[in-house]
């Protein structure tokens, strides 16, 4: 069994994961979106729903507030580069979201910085490389220990966020 095999996951819970992506991100989101049904994980899909020009935080926004308000265990957002959707997510509250480029990357995202969304750029990722990296986040787990202390750090610099 691959290291980033989704069985074991799957067996556990059925999960909900939110997608999203501007235009840059579309054909990647719907490759993703198949993938993941497939492998019987929920999906909760919020655009966008065609190549048409729009602009990413409109809809880093919906997904990462259903991952905000537990609608969704987490979120996947793609826009051209990841960039933009990183940006836009990691401004809400409680939310840890990585910009992922490699196995390695999205591994660690889950085991070491427990993130709860992850970025990704669609006109940057090859699709068997993006499923990869969704598996592998997905089926990861988070170390705790120093890592939570470090978590616990960043939660401390956002309680105290003054604007
Ligand atoms: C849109 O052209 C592009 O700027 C956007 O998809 C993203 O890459 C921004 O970070």
């Amino acid at each position: 069994m691959p290291l980033w095999s989704l069985k074991n996951l799957t067996d556990e819970k059925r999960m909900k994961i939110a997608l999203a992506s501007d235009h840059g991100g579309y054909e990647l989101k719907e490759t993703l979106k198949y993938f993941l049904k497939e492998k019987e994980i929920e999906v909760d899909d919020f655009g966008t729903f065609s190549e048409e020009s729009v602009d990413y935080p409109d809809f880093a926004k919906k997904a990462t507030m259903a991952v905000v308000e537990g609608k969704a265990d987490g979120a996947v957002l793609i826009c051209g580069t990841g960039i933009g959707m990183s940006i836009t997510a990691n401004k809400f509250k409680g939310i840890r979201a990585a910009l992922v480029h490699d196995i390695y990357t999205a591994q660690m995202a889950k085991e070491h910085n427990n993130a709860n969304i992850i970025c990704m750029g669609g006109r940057t990722t090859d699709k068997k490389l993006a499923k990869e990296m969704v598996s592998i986040w997905l089926s990861s787990k988070f170390e705790a220990g120093r890592h939570a202390r470090r978590l616990d750090k960043i939660k401390q610099l956002e309680d105290k966020l003054l604007v």
